[in-house]
């Protein structure tokens, strides 16, 4: 029976590259599972995009001479090109710059409004007298009243994960001068999340199939009750207020980006050319999952949640597999330090499955997981291409030349072949157990082994030496390591795309991976096979030296580009 899957995936800030923390945490993920969806035959409906508003691109902009919508378009466009060349199979990246967005944003905050969850109230806003702007709460700096962390910024603080408001903050200061911010009255909308609470806990108690850091999060939070927050901002760069009254005042970035998931799905539908077709994945029954970095867990298990119960008719999560973070050379990512790895300057320089190979089998799914250059070289040459290219170039090229470039025709199967192909077959249906629960890294695993299994049977039958006194053999054994090579391109695909679909090629198919379904497809005896050629490449021990030495220095790249 196939299902309809729909996949969001978090909006990242146009007001800035994307690096591989962001790559780990929620953008290699929701495509591995798409993929696999997909190949499974099930309908899939992966979107995103842009989130362009907020002050830290206002200040971006002022600080470039540039219009903060520049700057959102550059970005987009950086996005889209690094989806492409990284793989990542999103069916809609948009912005919330469309006027769809603003439309459909508009409509939730009127019927939420209208219902009664949406309620006026004065509430006191930072202002930095130096710099005379309303500073965002991530612009005021402090010391968090809970834990007493020095370096709490007013939205949340970092070291134990509370949401925060900038007037709960001690001794605060602005982010871009040190000065302490004066607070100012001022009138703005509230959500009032506090009417949510039980039913919210309710429903995260019945989530017994979340990642256990999401769902002890999630019940932590709620537990400790659940406060009414202001959804509205003095900005004017942004989605208006639709109210009149407000000029000046637009809707809070984050109470916009997640109506994101939605409008999205309509602008999809819309240039499909049926306009109800997004119901399919927001009503009856399709499963929805988010996928996010770990510091936007509550955005998604609770405020969204609660935006769609009180808007009524649509489908709440059916999962937040949230990921942990990333480290890079054993440190916290930081991008004001450089100390990080911008997916623009890796896809200058490297292929795309390398990184994909190393972020899966890697994946911060129950932990935070290091990235080191070292550890990317090794698995490249040690598991990419000993492991696993070679095995298929081994197979390929000798069948090529000395088989008339086509499948051989096997004898009889012997005992030790069809374990191995029955291995074949079982790890396709483990690997479909795990990736239906979103355990990336337990199924590329799995994979992998069995291209370890592989060539212990190689190294057994030995068809390069045996075909001199057995061709029967030889082809016998060469034909079973063809068929699971054939069924390592489909596990692998979700992970590998771009090695997978040259594989696809040089196995002699025509047509998707994905139309061949989740299971062991492999090529009959007499297809023709196209010349081979290395799945991979080793990478040269220089790499490391050269990569870690860019961390932490000065970027020579400024802006985009
Ligand atoms: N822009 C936010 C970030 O990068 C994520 C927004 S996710 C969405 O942290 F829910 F708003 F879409
Ligand atoms: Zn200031």
């Amino acid at each position: 029976m196939s299902e309809k899957i729909y996949i969001g995936v978090a909006w990242p800030y146009a007001d800035g590259p994307l690096h591989l923390g962001h790559i780990a945490g929620a953008y290699l993920p929701p495509d591995i599972f798409a993929r696999y969806h997909r190949t499974k035959g099930d309908e899939v409906l992966m979107v995103s995009g842009s989130d362009q508003h907020g002050t830290p691109i206002t200040i971006k902009a002022e600080q470039e001479g540039k219009k903060p919508g520049e700057i959102a378009a550059e970005y987009h466009q950086q996005f889209l090109d690094s989806w492409r060349r990284l793989g990542i199979s999103f069916d809609l990246f948009t912005s919330t710059g469309t006027a769809n967005h603003t439309e459909v944003s508009q409509d939730i905050f009127l019927t939420l409004y209208n219902k009664g969850y949406i309620y006026k109230s004065v509430m006191l806003q930072p202002l930095c007298p130096r710099c005379r702007r309303f500073l965002p709460a991530r612009y005021v700096e402090g010391t968090c009243p809970y834990c007493g962390s020095p370096g709490a910024r007013g939205d949340q603080c970092d070291d134990c994960g509370k949401p925060l408001s900038p007037v709960e903050l001690l001794q605060p200061r602005c982010r871009l001068c040190g000065t302490a911010p004066e607070f100012k009255e001022s009138e703005h909308f509230f959500l009032k999340l506090s009417a949510f609470r039980d039913r919210l806990l309710d429903w995260v108690n019945q989530q017994t199939h979340w990642r256990q850091n999401v769902l002890n999060f999630t019940v932590r939070y709620l537990e400790d009750g659940l406060k009414d927050r202001a959804i509205t901002r003095d900005i004017d760069w942004g989605i208006p207020v639709p109210l009149p009254g407000f000029n000046g005042k637009c809707l809070y970035v984050w109470f916009e980006a997640v109506i994101g998931y939605l409008s999205a799905a309509k602008e999809w539908a819309r240039s499909s050319g049926d306009r109800e077709r997004w119901r399919s994945f927001w009503q009856g029954e399709v499963k929805g999952y988010y996928f996010v970095g770990k510091d936007n867990i509550l955005f998604h298990t609770i405020i969204w949640p609660a935006m769609l119960m009180g808007y009524g008719d649509l489908n709440l999560p059916y999962d937040v597999p949230a990921n942990e973070f990333l480290t890079i050379e054993g440190r916290r990512l930081s991008t004001s330090r450089n100390w990080a790895v911008w997916l623009p300057d890796y896809l200058s320089r490297f292929d795309p499955d390398p990184l994909r190979y190393l972020l899966s089998i890697n994946m911060p799914e129950t932990g935070d997981t290091d990235f080191s250059w070292r550890e990317f070289v090794r698995r490249n040459n040690d598991e990419l291409v000993a492991t696993y290219g070679n095995l298929v170039h081994r197979v390929l090229s000798f069948v090529y030349r000395n088989f008339d470039g086509c499948v051989p025709e096997p004898d009889e199967l012997d005992g030790r072949s069809l374990a191995l192909l029955a291995e074949a077959e079982e790890t396709l249906s483990t690997m479909d157990g795990l990736l239906y629960r979103c355990h990336f890294k337990e199924a590329i695993r799995s994979a992998m082994s069995l291209a370890q299994e592989t060539n212990r049977y190689l190294e057994e039958k030995s068809p390069w030496k045996v075909i001199k006194r057995d061709r029967l053999a030889a082809a016998t054994a060469l034909y079973v390591a063809i068929s699971v090579i054939s069924c390592l391109r489909t596990a692998l695909y979700p992970f590998l795309p771009f090695s997978s679909i040259r594989l696809h090629e040089f196995l002699g198919f025509k047509g998707s991976i994905e139309d061949l379904g989740w299971q062991l497809k492999s090529p009959p005896p007499g297809q023709r096979l196209p010349e081979p050629r290395p799945l991979f490449s080793k990478l040269d021990d220089e790499v490391v030296e050269e990569e870690s030495g860019r961390l932490g220095q000065a970027r020579s790249t400024g802006g985009c580009g």
